[in-house]
């Protein structure tokens, strides 16, 4: 399914650069310079997924588009360009419920997640004003069990920093320890090794099942695809190959998703390290986003970096920070204060234990559940749960290095440095 079209209504020099970036990401751009032009994109795309308008510009014009767009009645959203002394009129506007601003300087790659972010929201919204109950929201974990499973998403866009281990001990903790039923989701399209680390064979992908579907047929759900682990963990996994994920569309893929919340307590999902549009979609998709960082500067950085894309995804308050491997190299205070977020767990080096575990197809959980790493595994299950967000005791009361953090850390304070050095790719027209 292709992408939505997006509406570009900006002056000629920032439209290049924004128009390009939002191609490179797969979306087709209709440039629109007044009414005239924007009634004729209107009539011909009928997969309009978000309007780009600027305000600073021309403020007339802007809401002149808006209102045109209001009457046409498909609630397109905006992307509203505006300087901080418009807000307050433009926020009274009757359609500022479905207007998102930015202000200058922007770069286009933050205009292109705020637009990824759109587009997944509007249609999450109109898949849920379809559904008798359209309760659509996402953010805390809801313990109402029964009704919508929470889904927790486990990612880094680091590579081996923890995110199956994590995702595969988490859901055993909370199936096992706490007796609620999991569906764990093997949603790494590309290096997937749930399936292989729990020993299971012969399993049916989403993609084998759907592909299967006889013409008419009804595709099998989630659930009906899963396979059960000896733990009682329910597991999915999308595809055992990337070269076979041609029924793994994001919208089809989110809606069984959706379907099989319904049928568990909780999902947990495993992704690959990548800002796949299938990983977008989970990310708006999931009430709690789980990131596991160990205590190294890559694992860090790449932290930091999942920080600011998931502001501009507008997810930013689903992410919980899980220190792996604790007990080794950077304090956990210091990373706690250079990605900005506090842990909401800490897992120690569980060493020889996962390979033992994974040799026989069990998780450390079930095999060895007096060991202290079991325990902090089910202190994640326990949080995790109650959707709380509580910082870990230790943690929070460890003193402030003497000489400071970057004093005490000249690497990570050169995080910093690079995140405000770094050049708007546009600026305010007349800055050179
Ligand atoms: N707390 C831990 N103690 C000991 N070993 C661990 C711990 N966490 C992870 N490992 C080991 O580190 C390796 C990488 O972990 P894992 O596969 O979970 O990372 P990942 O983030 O999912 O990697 P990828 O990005 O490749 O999917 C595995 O061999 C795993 O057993
Ligand atoms: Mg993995």
């Amino acid at each position: 399914m292709r992408r939505p079209t997006v509406i570009v209504a900006l002056s000629p020099d920032e439209r290049a650069i924004v128009c390009a970036e939002l191609e490179a990401a797969g979306f087709p751009t209709a440039i629109v310079v007044g009414n005239q032009d924007l009634a004729e994109v209107l009539r011909a795309e009928d997969l309009a997924g978000a309007a780009i308008l600027d305000a600073e510009m021309d403020i007339e014009a802007a809401t002149g588009l808006a209102d045109q767009l209001a009457a046409e009645g498909r609630g397109i959203p905006i992307l509203m360009v505006a300087a901080d002394s418009q807000l307050e009129r433009l926020a009274a506007r009757p359609d500022a419920a479905r207007t998102e601003f930015v202000m200058r300087p922007y770069s286009a790659d933050s205009i292109r997640w705020r637009i990824e972010a759109m587009c997944i929201r509007s249609q999450v919204a109109g898949a849920a004003s379809t559904s008798e109950d359209a309760v659509m929201t996402g953010g805390d974990i809801q313990m109402s069990w029964g009704q919508r499973a929470p889904v927790v998403a486990v990612f880094s866009p680091k590579g081996g920093v923890g995110k199956t281990t994590v995702a595969t001990n988490l859901a055993a903790a909370v199936q096992v320890r706490l007796k609620k039923q999991v569906l764990l989701v093997d949603a790494d399209t590309v290096t997937g090794h749930v399936i292989t680390s729990l020993a299971l064979d012969g399993v049916r992908t989403l993609n084998d099942a759907w592909r299967d579907v006889p013409e008419n047929g009804i595709a099998d759900s989630f659930l009906d695809v899963s396979t059960n682990h000896i733990s009682g963990l329910k597991v999915l996994a999308l595809t055992l190959s990337p070269l076979h994920t041609e029924m793994l569309d994001s919208d089809h893929v989110m809606a069984g998703l959706e379907a099989a919340r319904r049928g568990v307590d909780l999902v947990v999902v495993d992704l690959h390290p990548s800002y796949h549009p299938l990983n977008l979609a989970m990310f708006g998709a999931a009430d709690q986003i789980l990131v596991p960082v160990t205590p190294d500067i890559p694992a860090i950085r790449a932290a930091v970096q999942f920080t600011d894309v998931a502001g501009e995804l507008d997810v930013r308050d689903r992410l919980a920070m899980v220190i792996n491997r604790a007990n080794s190299g950077v304090p956990v205070a210091d990373i706690e204060r250079t990605v900005g977020m506090d842990a909401l767990a800490h897992i120690r080096s569980g060493g020889l234990l996962f390979v033992k575990a994974g040799n026989v197809g069990r998780t450390v959980i079930d095999m060895f559940p007096r060991e202290k790493i079991t325990e902090d595994f089910v202190a994640l299950a326990d949080r995790v749960l109650r959707g709380a967000k509580t910082h870990v005791a230790a943690a929070a009361s460890q003193p402030a290095p003497a000489s400071g953090l970057r004093g005490a850390l000249p690497m990570l304070g050169s995080l910093f440095a690079k995140r405000s050095a770094e050049p708007p790719l546009v600026r305010p027209s007349g800055e050179g």
